[in-house]
């Protein structure tokens, strides 16, 4: 036989293995296509974001804590997976009091995460694989040691006092009003240089800035287009709800309970939101807008879609990328409360294009929220096959891919992060969803060679890791791969619009996305026992169609009028004329 004809022979062995045991019939082993959006503004439409939290991804120099020479040795992993951006939580020098969302300098990086050079070379070798690096920037606040905030507290007519929120107490020991912090305590803390108080939305080391001070405005301005010169692609911009407050701090009113740190619940009236942060987002936007392509993505925990609405801007100025935090506050599977989800975002009064988000640093993995023991790599399909297969955006986590799990601290001394210190064991803290990266079976998981890591690798590393998954066709690491593929492939989810094709069952999710080149259909079962699914061909436009993906059995072409889900199972396909 030929070596051509051999290795055509060995080429559709593999994928007959990966279809073959109910995994997909794209196969995860293939090459990843180019995305054809790569290169245009507005490339974050057709994107998959992938979070980085620097201190766990690799730790290239062995000390236990994860740097930018690490993220740069595993960037064919993340062009194989098919991200097209990599968003890095805070990198910037800090005290780690908040694992850098306490900055003490905007302009340059942690020497624990590396050099400015580092980073460079990481944004080259990004580029060299289509992946854009986005930062993230921490517009509310800074930290207490930042050069601002120590002039700000030497004296009442320092030049920096303004950049922060300084007031008097309402009488004598008392802050100037009733706000609380949302990571327990007053949101005040008096200092004595000066006898008042400064106000913080985080804790006493994450000082709020001033956003009503142009200075504060210009400096921060100039922070983007210093990152967006080195070749950054945008922002994340964190705590934005908060960046400004009532200015004549009105109490908040109260709410029912008390915290997890003893304090009265309040609701957050006067201290979220306020109309200003809208107009100076919109300013921000117009820098980004001096830099082609260049995306402001929000942590905009909003309540209502309404609001989310806002963040979009009225004319599409603002921020193209809100985030989309609904998903997160499912707390089972359920298909009404997730159908709910997508149509409420679907029909935002301003058109803003959805963002969607699973987990990140700060909530629980949602292996962890909808899984057990026995089915976290079956929920890790659904919920893949939901996110990845809306019509949206998708931001992911590190380390889902490969279906990591929440290693959650079993005594307050393991904890690092404070408000788990502060608030145990009602807030146990988010070290569980931000434990080293998996890549192989050898120590430590291969995040590094061997030194104790900052936190402890989950005892899941043995099989859920790159490096093992990467050889597995049925891996939950294949099956994302396939599905990103998809989203690149097929002009059904690149650019289909999203179609309901069912309002009340609680167990199957089914829609389509339909688009003049294609239309593909998504079943989806969020029970644990089997469905039957009886589709309607003339509702849906045909009888009969192509298997893309499928946790099931079936390939080839299939009559889809009757088909069965296993649990959790996912049935993805496309129309046949
Ligand atoms: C939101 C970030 O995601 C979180 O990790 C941080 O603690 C707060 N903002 C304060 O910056």
């Amino acid at each position: 036989m030929s070596r051509r004809r051999l290795s055509l022979l060995a080429g559709l062995l593999l994928g007959l293995a990966a279809s073959g045991a109910g995994q997909t019939a794209a196969g995860g082993d293939r090459q990843m296509p180019a995305n054809k959006f790569a290169s245009q503004n507005d490339w974050w439409k057709h994107a998959v974001l992938y979070e980085i939290y620097p201190r766990s991804y690799a730790d290239s120099n062995n000390d236990g804590t994860g740097d930018l020479p690490g993220i740069t040795q595993h960037l064919d992993h993340l062009a194989q997976l098919g991200v097209d951006a990599i968003w890095i939580t805070p990198c910037f020098p800090s005290p780690q009091v908040d694992f850098g969302y306490d900055v003490s300098d905007y302009r340059n990086i942690d020497p624990q995460y590396g050099t400015l050079a580092d980073f460079d070379h990481l944004v080259a070798e990004a580029k060299k694989r289509d992946i854009k690096v986005i930062l993230d920037f921490v517009v509310n606040h800074t930290s207490d040691k930042h050069r601002w905030f120590m002039e700000s507290e030497k004296s009442k007519d320092n030049p920096y006092r303004d950049y922060y929120i300084w007031r008097d107490g309402k009488r004598s020991g008392q802050p100037p009003n009733n706000w609380t912090s949302t990571f327990g305590g007053p949101s005040w803390t008096f200092s004595d240089k000066t006898n008042q108080w400064y106000y913080h939305f985080f804790y006493p080391q994450q000082p709020d800035l001033n956003w009503r001070n142009p200075k504060v405005e210009q400096e921060m301005f100039d922070v983007t287009r210093f990152w967006y010169r080195h070749g950054v692609y945008g922002f994340r911009l964190d705590a934005v709800d908060t960046l400004f407050e009532d200015p004549n701090l009105t109490d908040n009113p109260p709410a029912e309970g008390t915290d997890a740190y003893g304090m009265a619940k309040q609701q957050h009236t006067y201290d979220h939101r306020p109309a200003e942060v809208h107009a100076e987002l919109q300013k921000l936007r117009k820098v980004a807008d001096e830099f082609p392509g260049r995306v402001l993505i929000g942590e905009t925990w909003t309540e209502t879609p309404q609001q989310l609405a806002e963040y979009y801007g009225p004319l599409n100025n603002e921020l193209q990328m809100p985030m989309y935090f609904n998903f997160t506050k499912v707390t089972k599977l359920d298909a009404v409360q997730f159908r709910q989800k997508v149509a409420a975002i679907e029909s935002n009064p301003v058109h803003g294009w959805p963002v969607y988000v699973l987990s990140n640093h700060d909530i629980r993995r949602y292996v962890d929220r909808y899984g057990n023991t026995g089915n976290k790599d079956q929920v890790a399909k659904l919920m893949s096959a939901l996110y990845l297969t809306l019509r949206g955006s998708a931001i992911m986590y590190y380390g889902e891919e490969i279906g990591m799990e929440n290693n959650d601290p079993k005594r307050v001394e393991d904890v690092k992060d404070v408000i788990g210190k502060k608030g145990w064991p009602k807030e146990i803290g988010r070290d569980g969803e931000r434990t080293p990266m998996q890549w192989n079976r050898s120590v430590n998981a291969g995040f590094n060679k061997g030194a104790k890591p900052w936190l402890p690798v989950d005892a899941n590393y043995k099989t859920h890791n790159v490096a093992a998954e990467t050889a597995d066709p049925q891996s939950v690491l294949n099956w994302y791969r396939g599905l990103i593929r998809l989203r690149r492939d097929n002009p059904a989810f690149y650019e289909g619009d999203y179609v309901s094709l069912n309002d009340t069952d609680a167990n199957v999710m089914s829609f389509l996305r339909k688009s003049q080149h294609g239309t593909a259909l998504v079943l989806l079962n969020f029970a644990a026992q089997p469905q039957a699914v009886s589709l309607d061909a003339g509702k849906v436009g045909a009888e009969r169609a192509r298997v893309l993906m499928t946790t099931g059995s079936q390939l080839g072409t299939v009559n889809i009028t009757h088909l069965a889900l296993n649990p959790y199972g996912v049935f993805i396909a496309e129309l046949q004329p």
